[in-house]
């Protein structure tokens, strides 16, 4: 008997040797963790249960009959994060460089549909070279049947990816399809066809930094939802986020005691807006001030800068967060900003996560770049995910809310539950200036002084929120002092919220 429990020891041990100690060593020389330690990161103390450790390939071509680890490249199972219930599984880098075969394959396939039978996110770790080159065919189906999967979780558990080394061909598309990725700068980089594919094909010669590493995914695709400097920072990171959501759309997202006093005041916010209207000012202060604690975690902080979109805290109740920010671009709505926000506002509704919009937006961003790139249907993403969105939806307009901007950010118009302005909100067409040189076109040639004094009449008539709060367009004007309370209770009122949208198979936003 003791012979038998020694041997299931042994065979635990050599499989948590992956590719053995020499490749360990070289994946701790390039600053990276192995796919067990990053797991010890992510999940509560000793809260890991590893599934299919004995898992090994079946290939034979290529000498491969001969080279089998247990595990077979991918560290898979089940944890806690502050207690709560989540799969992860973890790229091998050290086992044929985390390659993907037909039997490591099977072993995501199988968490997968775990997490969506329990209800509970799954988080996926990579480092890894993309299809096992010697398994063929079986490589590819291997990827179409996560594919599958992820699209068949989509909007059902959340699903995270944190790409921590290489992720290239097959392994990029299963993170694409994912709810959020996560890079960590300098190790992570992700692309479709790597350098020397590049270089044959365009001459163009680039790195693998420059191709898609962390900042580039960060800053300019906006594929990746934030960088990190090192595995540590962002596998923190991640439990920080999934102390925001629920493990399923079947829940409701995780309440937690607060400490901080739903009805405090935040007196420097009457001072937030700056008298000039063309001044900037930090909207991320404004959220800062109302959320719990101060504690908001930003998705996609370097990507769109003229949206700010996240996770924080209301009465303890998680909410997501959509914001105009003045300091980038004045807050205008682009391609950039309108995708970013309109994935995030998608994500919140589909897991019941009540929006929270603060609206200060000069409009959409008017130009050649903007049209030949499809702004009118990038735009239209925005305003399609408020329409259709049926979690609680508030809305508070800071300054400016101008034009068809003022209709797509969470407007009563499309549903908007409650919808508060501040005393120096402006809602109108747009702004004072270019509106009279329209409609007083001549007058503007002929006679300047004219001119102005038309423009100080159209700011006191529409320079403020009362038209609109005399239709019921807005429930109340608010001081910003008492954003947070007033808020808090209008969250309150929507706890038991029931809309629905008419059946159909699927929508059929503008992609
Ligand atoms: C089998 C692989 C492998 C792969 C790496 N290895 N990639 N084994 N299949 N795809 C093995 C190496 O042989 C090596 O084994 C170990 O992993 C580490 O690899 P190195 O090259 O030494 O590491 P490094 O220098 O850090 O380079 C990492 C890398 C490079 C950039 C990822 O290995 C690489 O370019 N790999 C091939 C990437 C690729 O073309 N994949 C196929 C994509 S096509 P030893 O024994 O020496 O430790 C694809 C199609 C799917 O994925 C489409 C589905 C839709």
């Amino acid at each position: 008997m003791q012979n038998i429990l020694e041997e299931l020891e042994r065979r635990r041990q050599s499989a948590r040797q992956g590719g053995g100690e020499r490749r360990i060593a070289a994946q701790h020389a390039k600053g990276k963790l192995t796919a067990r330690e990053r797991i010890e990161v992510l999940l509560d103390e000793r809260s890991f249960e590893e599934t299919d450790m004995f898992v090994e390939h079946r290939c034979v071509d290529f000498g491969m009959a001969d080279q089998k680890v247990p595990g077979d490249g991918v560290v898979t199972g089940h944890g806690t994060i502050n207690g709560r219930l989540v799969y992860v599984f973890s790229k091998d880098f050290t086992v044929f460089g985390g390659s993907l075969s037909g039997a490591h394959a099977s072993k995501i396939v199988k968490l997968q549909k775990m997490a969506l039978q329990n209800g509970a996110p799954i988080i996926g770790l990579f480092d890894a070279g993309g299809a096992r080159i010697q398994e063929g065919v079986e490589s590819l189906a291997g990827y179409a049947d996560i594919f599958l999967q992820n699209v068949l979780a989509s909007g059902v558990v959340p699903q995270i990816s944190v790409i921590m080394g290489p992720c290239a061909g097959g392994d990029v598309y299963s993170p694409a399809m994912t709810d959020f990725i996560f890079m960590v700068k300098d190790t992570g980089y992700m692309y479709v066809t790597g350098p020397e594919v590049v270089r044959t094909v365009t001459n163009e010669v680039v790195t693998h930094d420059e191709l898609g590493g962390a900042r580039v995914h960060a800053q300019k695709s906006g594929v990746a939802d934030g960088a990190f400097d090192n595995d540590l920072e962002a596998l923190t990171q991640i439990r920080r986020l999934i102390d925001f959501l629920p493990g399923s759309n079947r829940d409701r997202p995780p309440v937690r005691e607060s400490y901080d006093h739903p009805d405090r005041d935040e007196p420097s916010l009457d001072t937030l807006v700056p008298s000039n209207p063309n001044k900037p000012y930090d909207m991320k202060e404004l959220i800062l001030k109302v959320v719990d604690e101060a504690d908001f975690f930003e998705v996609s902080p370097e990507f769109a800068k003229n949206i700010v979109t996240g996770f924080g805290r209301l009465d303890g109740q998680p909410v997501g967060v959509v914001a105009n920010q003045p300091l980038a671009l004045a807050g205008v709505l682009d391609i950039d900003s309108s995708r970013k926000a309109a994935r995030f506002v998608r994500f919140c509704d589909a897991f019941n996560i009540p929006l929270l919009t603060f609206v200060d937006v000069p409009g959409f961003m008017p130009g050649t770049k903007q049209e030949y790139g499809g702004l009118i249907k990038h735009g239209a993403k925005l305003l399609f995910a408020y329409a259709e969105a049926t979690v609680p939806k508030i809305t508070v307009i800071t300054r400016k809310a101008y034009g068809g901007a003022y209709d797509v950010m969470s407007s009563k118009h499309l549903r908007g539950d409650v919808n508060y302005a501040w005393p120096t909100a402006e809602i109108a067409v747009m702004g004072a200036k270019g509106a009279v040189e329209i409609i007083f076109r001549a007058e503007a040639k002929s006679d300047p002084e004219a001119l102005a004094a038309r423009e100080a009449e159209y700011k006191e008539r529409f320079a403020n929120p009362f038209v609109a709060a005399q239709r019921g367009y807005i429930d109340d004007v608010i001081m910003p002092h008492g954003t947070r309370r007033r808020v808090i209770r209008a969250l309150r009122t929507l706890k038991n919220k029931q809309l629905h949208n008419p059946w159909k198979k699927h929508d059929n936003i503008p992609l």
